[in-house]
């Protein structure tokens, strides 16, 4: 099988910055699964109709369309707690599976998301789940926020996330759990570069075996 990347973690762990690196790196695509979850739950919301029904969810992850994932709008409070509350519901998660499976089965790729190690390629060669402490993260997703011009405070960001982080955790269908043959990468401490620089070293022993 081509190269496999799986990585996996909670919100604001930095899976994205790492993901994306370590694409660029490899020389594979890379996708950012939430980007999928994040436009169902937008698609939802354009209807008026609520992201925990699951026959408007399901219809509007079916319908997504390329110019769903360049919209503006993905990445605030109201598109993340959607794209939680879409991720909850069965039929969205299928509805979006093939997708995920076709986008690495050719070529191989890097993909970050929740359940990447655990259901949509539990025969990666690489599985990372990469965590922070909650204090850390909210720290990470406010200061993002901050820069973008958003203003909720700290705790709102911290409350926001506890409440997604127990969605995503305690959810029937693919929770976030690191796969058995994860590696975990705990960035707390690390900066950008250092979560890197681990991450390769980790890719290129397991590449070895
Ligand atoms: O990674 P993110 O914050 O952009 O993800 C948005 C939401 O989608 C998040 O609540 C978890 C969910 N998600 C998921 O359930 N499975 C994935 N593979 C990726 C994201």
């Amino acid at each position: 099988m081509a190269l496999v990347i799986a990585v996996d973690g909670p919100a604001a762990a930095g899976k994205g910055t790492l993901a994306r690196r370590l694409a660029a790196h490899f020389g594979l695509p890379y996708l950012d699964t939430g980007l999928l979850y994040r436009a169902t739950g937008r698609r939802v919301l354009d209807e008026g109709a609520d992201p925990a029904d699951p026959a408007a969810a399901e219809r509007a992850a079916r319908a997504l369309d390329p110019a769903d994932f360049t919209r503006t709008d993905l990445r605030n409070p109201p598109a993340d707690a959607a794209a939680s509350k879409v991720a909850a519901i069965p039929a969205v998660r299928a509805a979006l599976l093939d997708f995920q499976r076709g986008f690495g089965a050719a070529k191989g790729a890097v993909l970050d998301g929740r359940d990447i190690g655990t259901v949509v390629f539990p025969e990666a060669r690489v599985k990372l789940f990469v965590t922070a402490s909650a204090a850390e993260r909210a720290r990470r997703r406010h200061a993002e926020l901050a820069a973008r011009g958003a203003a909720p405070s700290l705790e709102e960001v911290a409350a926001e996330m506890a409440a997604r982080d127990a969605r995503d955790a305690a959810r029937d269908v693919a929770p976030l759990a690191p796969a058995k043959d994860a590696v975990l990468l705990d960035t707390t401490e690390l900066d950008a570069e250092q979560a890197f620089a681990e991450a390769v070293r980790i890719v290129e022993s397991l590449q070895s075996k």
